[in-house]
């Protein structure tokens, strides 16, 4: 009896180590790719599309972009539509995630009036995937707000989530037919945090203590709003999910004593967005709420500046996902300041709210961008805090990618940072328990990276800018990315690209004299030029050549 307890134990054993190690994904799990519709589409004016606010905010402040690039013609994907799905096609791709511009479907950005030419893009484009066998994937707004909503306020204005309502009930109506993943509101917390504390994203307004927690607020309404709409009136005669993608970071307590501050920051940054809707209880998290209310009485204002829900918003909110949307590129170690220590701008630098200080993890990467510093584990580690925060949820990863600078073909980097993000993704899959059912890479192609232009690239496929025809060649990186779908593993063979090279890459602990890899310094010199445009010149070079040192490196 012992012994065939002893049997049984090894076969069991045996079988839990090779469920462990192996680098094969579920079956049923998906891949694909992803871009956004003012990144990729150009045609700026064309065919009756309105204006929206990256295109008053390239064409009125074109300082503001490396290289002066705009997105009026960016990889022209309004008129090369069809190569794109050819690509999408020839790797094999479950997927393909792509935004709706509001202002091509509607000129104003109210529904009163339509404009048929943007109805039939995306029309075609729909069902050119769905014969292709890739399944759409849609974002109803990925940044580009129409200029006329943002004249009466934008995302700090409440009607605004009765506007988007509106719009998305309008684009459910005309694709929900055929689209049966959507997505809501591309990362809050990158157009509430980053957009108002740096104005380095259109609208470029600065303002950092008021309008981030407002944004908040009316995006999660906005949200809410669509979601109950699609619930109510397309879930039944359609079928389909929706959610919203949420840009998250993980903070690594820089020693023990410092968990507090790490677990507040990631309440901050992340549960500010995501309790509300995926907690039990609904509203704010708790503990930042009471810390938002000591500031602001302490500051001296009356209310706090995070605005609070009435019991009706709450409830509204709460709930309003069918699964949860996860965009993870970086990490940063965060630490409490000392008396007197300088804390830079939330939330790549430090948090002001918090007292704390940021740096980048030791044993993480370089990449040509300050921001993005590679951090997979921390991939890892942020999908069991949102685990332990929300419970059970099915995790889409809805963005992770890798920027390179120039037109390199060769990305050995790029292939070693989607191979180590994966590798998390398995290992928290099967040792944490995780429920992740899809990766999607950041980017189907190379396009306008918002305030870098064209200087940071994230594609599968390169895109020439500067050739008239706008040439996509596959990079090594769509050849690896191609066998891990085909081959639904890690182990992919040797001959799927060629691995006579490997990455090269620096860590901040192999580079220790290289100087902090932060955007603070760009980020207020930049709030300096943009109250005092005199000094706009040397800022803009300073800019360009912090981007190329960590570049270089
Ligand atoms: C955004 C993309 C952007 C990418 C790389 C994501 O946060 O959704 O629009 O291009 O990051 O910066």
């Amino acid at each position: 009896m012992c012994s065939f307890k002893a049997v049984v134990f090894l076969v069991m054993s045996v079988i839990l180590q090779m469920t462990a190690c192996s680098s094969n994904f579920p079956p049923e799990f998906k891949f694909g790719a992803a871009t956004s519709s003012y990144q990729i589409e150009g045609a700026w004016d064309e065919d009756g599309k309105g204006e929206n606010i990256w295109d008053s905010f390239v064409h009125r402040q074109p300082w503001r972009i490396d290289g002066n690039a705009s997105g009026d013609i960016t990889t022209d994907s309004y008129h090369r539509w069809k190569e794109d799905v050819k690509i999408a096609s020839e790797m094999g791709l479950h997927f393909y995630r792509f935004s709706i511009s509001w202002t091509r479907l509607f000129p104003t950005g109210f529904t009163n009036e339509i404009n048929e030419a943007g109805v039939k893009y995306y029309s075609d484009l729909i069902d050119h995937l769905l014969e292709a066998g890739i399944e759409p994937v849609v974002t109803l707004y990925h940044w580009d707000l129409p200029v006329k909503m943002q004249d009466l306020g934008g995302w700090a204005n409440p009607l605004i989530a009765d506007w988007f309502a509106d719009y998305s009930r309008k684009v459910f109506e005309l694709y929900a037919d055929r689209v049966k993943t959507w997505l809501t509101i591309n990362e809050p917390s990158i157009m509430c945090d980053i957009g108002y504390t740096t104005g380095l994203l259109a609208p470029g307004i600065i303002e950092d203590q008021f309008a981030p927690y407002i944004c908040t607020k009316n995006i999660l309404l906005a949200h809410a709003k669509a979601y109950r709409i699609f619930d109510k009136e397309f879930r039944q005669i359609s079928g389909g999910r929706i959610s919203i993608p949420n840009q998250s970071l993980w903070f690594e307590p820089l020693t023990p004593d410092d968990e507090d501050v790490a677990e507040m920051a990631m309440e901050l940054a992340t549960g500010r967005f995501c309790h509300p809707i995926f907690s039990k209880e609904g509203g704010w998290p708790p503990k930042l709420e009471s810390l938002m209310w000591k500031i602001s009485l302490k500051e001296g204002h009356t209310r706090s500046r995070l605005p609070t829900f009435t019991e009706e918003e709450k409830n509204l909110i709460r709930g309003t996902a069918d699964f949860f949307g996860l965009n993870y590129y970086t990490s940063r170690t965060i630490r409490q300041a000392k008396p007197g220590e300088k804390v830079g701008p939330w939330f790549l630098e430090g948090s002001p709210e918090l007292n704390a200080i940021m740096d980048v993890p030791a044993d993480g990467y370089y990449s040509a961008s300050p921001i993005f510093y590679i951090y997979p584990e921390g991939l890892r580690k942020l999908l069991s805090w949102i685990k332990r925060s929300y419970g059970d949820w099915e995790i889409v990863i809805t963005e992770n990618g890798y920027p390179t600078t120039g037109l390199e073909i060769n990305d050995y980097n790029r292939i070693a940072a989607l191979q180590e993000h994966l590798e998390q993704i398995q290992r928290s899959i099967m040792e944490d328990g995780v429920n992740v059912t899809a990766y999607t890479v950041w980017s189907l192609l190379d396009n306008f990276e918002w305030s870098s232009g064209f200087s940071q690239r994230f594609g599968l496929y390169q895109v020439d800018i500067n050739d008239p025809e706008l040439k996509r060649s596959p990079r090594l990186s769509s050849k690896y990315y191609t066998c891990v779908i085909k081959y639904n593993t890690l182990d992919v063979p040797c001959n799927c690209f060629n691995q006579s090279e490997s990455a090269a890459r620096a860590t901040r602990q192999s580079l220790p004299n290289l100087p902090k890899p932060n955007v603070v310094e760009s980020v207020s010199f930049f709030k300096e030029v943009y109250e005092n445009r005199r000094c706009i010149v040397k800022v803009m070079r300073l800019f360009a050549k912090m981007m190329k040192l960590v570049g270089s490196n």
